[in-house]
């Protein structure tokens, strides 16, 4: 790619300012939001060019210097340059022109030692961003200097990039914010207040059954909608849609059973009935520069590891259903360019025992080179997708720490598991599967909308003089038991979504929209037309087994609807407890 473009600006200028003279003033300025994310050695940057000055149309430059030793290894939406401490980050190509007022958001991914301070002035064109629009004069007898440039990842729309949320906007659901805001408003005060802010973060559509597809303003309205967001944004859309209605599906449990069954033909329909239509949706060039994220197929292959004792799961397993059937939504959809799949792989309380996590890695590695494109077809794993584990339980940062002999994983809460976090489990899962193969460029996901902990019961540390004190007092998961998952009482709202997190991670996600229901409390007398049943682990007086949950209360929040329906009293619950605070 050709560099350069800010000074081609100026040579333009040049022709156009000799007609009336030798100088020429107008007003310049700018303003720029830095915010990082950081982990001990590295983080990531979002940098956001607010012009203040006079619209500029071909082309421009912003400048900073590092205080530190940071040096940039990745970077996206600008080409970026650094020589010593001299940051240079010129505009891509598709986005010359900023607007009097308008913004351009740039990000990149450093490393680092000591401390990270924010640089302390940024300049835009030459002039220094201060926050206001400044009298400048050019003169127009310039040098010019030619500088080349690459860029790793300029993020033309439609191309299909390292890392769809790298650089991207996240779609809000209009029927979601509307829902919100609707309680927000008749809630009032200062939880009304930090009701709205939920609104302000992008969650998942989810096509949970074939009459998804089309019901409401269905997935092409809401396609419609995202390139309309998108135009209004100046930045890529990232779309993210859960594809969820395999046959047999929820095998283990009752609560978000669907339509479909195994021995009813259940996988031609899946095929032919719900992946065709959405592929042949989402493949409508119309909305090729938007990025498509589909989150394929919650808790399915999970089951296949460790629940074939229950008769749904043993059939979806020895029919072939659940593989054939994400293998064909795999084909489908890794032939469309700018939409990534990644592939739904529980939490880490669920798999994260060796037992479990070796037999998973080899399962999914034989189901994706089983595909058309075989690591190709796939961008990533998502966990915790509508459950409840922490993204780190930051008081319990070693489960082989000894407290009174013993290492923390053996506390009753983990039961040998050694991970407690999603953190953790993800950053093993992503070292296991390039081991099996995968590309080290697959991406981590993890859903964080209801994994926050916060709230009065969130501990400051941990103390005890046994393991189980110690666990039971430091852990943020206030769970009963980590294999309760439905509707969870003190749970709130988790990280807000946010790209490249930390290493080999793509995204934190709103997958689970804050406030829809995972089951209803009561019991029904059967299916509803959906296949929503009332399953016992959303019961709140409901005591589990040994192997759901350790034979403890559910946890569960009273008066729940059913699955997916939602959850005034959940939704405020979640607002309250979330962490960050909203
Ligand atoms: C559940 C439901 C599904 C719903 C989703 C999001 O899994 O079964 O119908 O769309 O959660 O709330």
């Amino acid at each position: 790619m050709r560099g350069g473009s800010a000074v081609a600006a100026l040579t333009l200028c040049t022709s156009v300012l000799v007609l009336v003279g030798n100088q020429a003033s107008a007003a310049a300025g700018c303003s720029v939001d830095y915010q990082t994310n950081q982990w001990d050695t590295g983080f990531t940057a979002n940098v956001t060019v607010n012009n203040l000055g006079d619209a500029i149309s071909d082309g421009w430059t912003l400048e900073w210097d590092f205080g530190g030793n940071q040096q940039i290894t990745n970077h996206w939406n600008a080409t970026i340059t650094q020589s010593g401490q001299h940051v240079t980050a010129k505009n891509p190509d598709w986005a010359k022109g900023l607007a009097t007022g308008g913004s351009h958001s740039l990000g990149f991914q450093a490393s680092y030692s000591g401390t990270n301070a924010k640089p302390t002035s940024f300049k835009l064109n030459g002039t220094a961003c201060t926050g206001g629009p400044v009298e400048t004069t050019t003169t127009t007898t310039t040098t010019t200097t030619t500088t080349t440039t690459t860029s790793e990842n300029p993020g033309n729309p439609g191309d299909h990039v390292p890392n769809p949320y790298a650089g991207a906007t996240g779609y809000l659901n209009p029927d979601y914010v509307d829902q919100v805001n609707t309680l927000a408003t008749s809630t009032g005060g200062a939880l009304g207040t930090a009701m709205r802010k939920v609104a302000q973060n992008s969650t998942a559509v989810w096509m949970d059954r074939i009459g998804a597809i089309t019901a409401g303003r269905g997935l092409r309205g809401h396609l419609d909608e995202a390139l309309r967001q998108q135009a209004a944004a100046g930045r890529p859309v990232v779309f993210q849609v859960v594809v969820y209605d395999l046959p047999n599906r929820d095998c283990s449990a009752l609560a978000s059973n669907g339509e479909l069954e195994v021995s009813k033909n259940g996988l031609a329909r899946y095929k032919a009935e719900y992946i065709d239509p959405i592929a042949s949706i989402l493949g409508d060039s119309k909305y090729r520069d938007l990025r498509i994220v589909a989150i394929i197929e919650p808790d399915s292959l999970p089951n296949l590891v460790t629940n074939t004792a229950k008769p749904k799961c043993a059939e979806a397993k020895s029919s072939g259903a659940y593989v054939q059937g994400i293998q064909y939504a795999l084909n489908k959809l890794s032939a469309i360019s700018n939409v990534y799949n990644y592939l739904d792989i529980a939490h880490s309380a669920w798999l994260g025992w060796d037992s479990n996590i070796v037999p998973a890695v080899q399962l999914y590695t034989d189901v994706v080179r089983g595909t058309t494109k075989g690591f190709g077809s796939v961008d990533g794993f998502i966990t915790d997708t509508a459950n409840y584990t922490p993204v780190e339980e930051p008081h319990l940062t070693d489960p082989m720490k000894t407290v009174g002999g013993q290492p923390l994983k053996s506390a009753k809460f983990y039961e040998w598991n050694p991970y407690f976090d999603e953190a953790d489990y993800g950053a093993e899962l992503h070292r296991r599967f390039v081991a099996a193969g995968f590309p080290s460029g697959i991406g981590m996901l993890v859903d964080t909308s209801r994994n926050g902990w916060g709230g009065a019961n969130r501990p400051a540390g941990a103390t005890g003089s046994t393991v189980d004190e110690y666990v039971n007092s430091g852990r943020i998961d206030r769970r009963l038991h980590r294999g309760n998952w439905c509707n969870q009482v003190g749970a709130g709202i988790g990280l807000r979504p946010q790209a490249s997190p930390r290493p080999n991670f793509d995204a934190y996600v709103w997958i689970k929209p804050p406030g829809e229901s995972d089951g209803i409390a009561t019991k029904t007398s059967g299916p509803n037309e959906e296949g929503k049943q009332h399953d016992p682990m959303c019961d709140p007086a409901f005591r589990g087994d040994q192997q759901s949950n350790g034979g403890n209360l559910t946890g569960a929040m009273p008066g729940a609807p059913h699955a997916g329906v939602w959850f005034p009293a959940q939704f405020k619950m979640l607002v309250e407890n979330a962490y960050p605070a909203l």
